[in-house]
């Protein structure tokens, strides 16, 4: 008895311990810790292009019927360290109620980005993901996409005590995100207003998946706002607050600001679900968990379904954050580059120290995964395994923090046949977004 007591005594501690030491192993190896910076070399000086006047973009969609990129920034860098939720820095409402971010478009061939004026819309704009869909084509024959972007408008209570200058009275609301709904004609410099959306589900917004221009899914990233609680969050992988939302505008709501609309939980038990991106299928979905470094290839719900199905889990090294789907124009019967394209940061571990500092170089790592093409495929009908390569990384000096990348194929005729793409990266607080070129 006393023996087995003791044997117990032993053993138990142990093996939490050596649970404890698997699971924190795995979670520091995914943000870093044991991670050195290192920068991918690009030997031609062509083959690495900055964007210049791309400050903070936070995500970046790929347009392929109007060879362009569209992305949300904040401009002004200083933002990011008074007001951005996202980053658990809500230091500073007033200057982040008078943030006035942007959406801007890339010019693929051209490589310049320029901001779009935004029609009817002048309020607070701290941007944060996005999502960009074609609108059916327009009377005028005009064609034109709805860009989707998360606000994260400090709450007016907030603002006013803080301005005050007296203490904040507890429980003062701090954060009001929302949705807000662009319609932009291609081509042209503009974007207008069609609708603000907030609901009490959507909370701490991350990035949109619209299904169309009045029913969209928004990750929530955290459930907590900041604290110890919040480190945890990000930490433990075990920690699956976060949820994804299913919000859906009624056709009958015309209101710009604040139109009713349903919302429901599609998706819980995931840990920091973060980015999202479209899959090739149009019921697909690529979710991404920060923190966990993983990608669920989901399905969006169909019939009486109510939630998204997870069909697929792909693992990384490294934190990542919006996945995107890359769709290979010059695919073949004997190579198709078509794959799943993920940015994050080297070094995750120490975000927390580096995000108040204006001169931090933030390294990062891009990952690419194209599927596994078996004999025999059909035996695993949701798309099988993926190979997963590291297409480009840098200490930061180049780009510093990716959150977002997307691949721009170039036409093989202009490479002496060989495949090759043009890497667009951009992160949550980079200096500039860049494109370099990469082999597929
Ligand atoms: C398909 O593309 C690859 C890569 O460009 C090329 O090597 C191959 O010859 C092509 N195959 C066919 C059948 O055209
Ligand atoms: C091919 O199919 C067989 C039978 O369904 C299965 O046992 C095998 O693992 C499959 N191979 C691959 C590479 O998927």
């Amino acid at each position: 008895m006393t023996t087995q007591k003791t044997a117990l005594a032993v053993l138990v501690p142990l093996i939490l311990s050596y649970g404890l030491h698997l699971l924190l192993t795995q979670q520091l190896t995914v943000l870093g810790a044991f991670r050195k910076e290192k920068q991918t070399p690009v030997d031609n000086p062509n083959d690495l292009v900055v964007i210049s006047g791309t400050v903070n973009c936070e995500d970046l969609h790929y347009h392929a019927p109007s060879n362009s990129i569209f992305t949300a920034c904040d401009d002004v860098a200083a933002t990011r360290r008074a007001w951005f939720p996202p980053l658990a820095v809500l230091i500073d409402p007033v200057a982040g109620s008078t943030a006035r971010g942007s959406l801007q478009v890339i010019d693929t061939k051209t490589m310049k980005s320029r901001r779009l004026e935004l029609v009817g819309f002048d309020g607070p704009f701290v941007t944060h993901g996005i999502d960009v869909i074609s609108a059916p084509k327009s009377e005028s024959g005009d064609e034109a996409v709805y860009i989707l972007a998360v606000n994260h408008v400090p709450h007016i209570d907030y603002v006013k005590a803080k301005a005050s200058g007296l203490d904040v009275p507890s429980g003062t609301q701090r954060a009001d995100p929302r949705i807000e709904t662009f319609y932009h004609v291609l081509g042209t410099d503009s974007a207008s207003h069609v609708r603000t959306t907030k609901h009490p589900l959507i909370k701490t917004p991350n990035d949109i998946f619209a299904i169309d221009s009045r029913s969209f899914i928004v990750t929530n990233d955290h459930f907590y706002e900041d604290g110890l609680m919040r480190t945890v969050e990000d930490i433990i992988r075990q920690s699956t607050w976060s949820s994804t939302i299913h919000v859906r505008i009624p056709e009958t709501a015309d209101e710009r600001v604040d139109a009713p609309c349903d919302a429901t939980v599609v998706l819980s038990g995931l840990h920091n679900n973060n980015g999202l991106g479209h899959g090739p299928a149009p019921d697909q979905i690529l979710i991404g968990s920060a923190a966990s470094g993983a990608v669920r290839i989901g399905r969006l719900p169909k019939g009486a379904e109510t939630s998204i199905q997870i069909t697929e889990t792909l693992q990384f090294e490294s934190s990542i954050d919006n996945p995107s789907y890359f769709s290979d124009p010059y695919a073949n019967a004997t190579f198709d580059a078509s794959g799943i394209v993920n940015a994050g940061l080297t070094r995750a571990v120490d975000l927390a120290e580096a995000v108040p500092d204006p001169e931090a170089q933030i390294a990062v790592m891009v990952w690419y995964s194209r599927p596994v093409l078996s004999d025999n495929s059909s035996s695993d009908a949701e798309g099988g395994a993926y190979e997963t390569r590291l297409l480009f990384e840098d200490d930061g000096q180049r780009i510093s923090t990716a959150s977002s990348a997307v691949l721009v194929a170039i036409d093989p005729k202009l490479e002496q046949g060989r495949r090759k793409a043009w890497l667009y990266v951009s992160g949550f607080q980079s200096r500039n977004a860049i494109a370099v070129k990469v082999d597929l």
